[in-house]
């Protein structure tokens, strides 16, 4: 009976939307040289799933993820995160809300350097005015394999060290999505392959909705979902799709 309850229960968890968009649109530059880096483009997706965005260059993946995440304003069009309309916003209650509820994993880890691995994971939190639980720290630190390197500075560490300080800092405020554009981008193919792992394990333990945009299939069959995206526009999406999938409808989409 009590499994079954929990079994209900996390269905209804894990049919919450978190974050919607409808009709994005963004364009940048002026008449005569206007572009237009997505043309409408809609998207819902589902508390706790892992979704990898990709397409050719210049496709409008990092403007998705910057319009989606708060960093950037659609043109029109509205984006819904955590129940939120996050394109009603003042510029300062974005940023606020952004900082509260919105974790960022980049290819540049941007680490404080003055900063221990430890205070670089608190970070977000202590800038929110709230404190840092020390179980929630350790349980990060331990997830990401740092626990025993806390109080190193992030020269101390290696680049698949750093980006793992990263992902537990993007986590630590318990965000509605975490994004995460080329995360693994900077790193040879074994450390990404380490981080994504830990990415995805992590997420799927903390029922943490991820998007990540990159250019590696092998990167993208961590996700349950794989959407692509060609000038602009949705050109499909997978489901649990494997490498091979993957690169096999990549090359429907012309130059990479
Ligand atoms: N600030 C900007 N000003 C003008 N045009 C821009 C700006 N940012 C992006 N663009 C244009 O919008 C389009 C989409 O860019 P975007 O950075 O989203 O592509 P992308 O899919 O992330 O590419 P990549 O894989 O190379 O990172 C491109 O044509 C790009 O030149
Ligand atoms: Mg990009």
């Amino acid at each position: 009976m009590a499994s079954l309850l929990r079994g209900i229960a996390k269905a209804m968890h894990q049919s919450t939307e978190v974050l919607c968009l409808d009709s994005v649109i963004k364009t940048y530059g002026s008449k005569a040289n206007k572009v237009t880096a997505l043309g409408g483009v809609s998207l819902s997706l589902q508390r706790g799933s892992f979704t990898a965005i990709m397409g050719p260059s210049g496709s409008g993946k990092s403007t998705l993820l910057h319009c989606a995440a708060g960093l950037d304003t659609p043109t029109s069009g509205s984006i819904r995160l955590g129940g939120t309309e996050v394109t009603g916003l003042s510029k300062s209650a974005l940023t606020a809300f952004r900082r509260d509820h919105v974790g960022f994993v980049f290819q540049a880890y941007n680490l404080l350097p003055a900063l221990s691995v430890e205070e670089n994971i608190s970070l977000p939190l202590l800038l929110a005015g709230g404190s840092v639980e020390k179980g929630w720290l350790d349980f990060l630190l331990h997830s990401v394999g740092l626990e025993a390197h806390s109080g190193r500075r992030p020269s101390e560490l290696s680049g698949g060290q750093q980006q793992r300080v990263a992902i537990a800092r993007a986590l630590i405020t318990r965000p509605y999505v975490v994004f995460g554009d080329e995360p693994t981008g900077a790193l040879d193919s074994r450390s990404g392959k380490q981080v994504l792992d830990l990415l995805a394990h992590t997420a799927r333990e903390l029922e943490q909705t991820v998007v990540v945009v990159t250019h590696d299939p092998v990167v993208a069959a961590h996700a349950d979902r794989v959407i692509f995206l060609a000038d602009g526009a949705f050109a499909g999406h997978l489901d649990g799709a494997s490498p091979t999938q993957i690169t096999d409808h990549m090359s429907t989409l012309g130059e990479w």
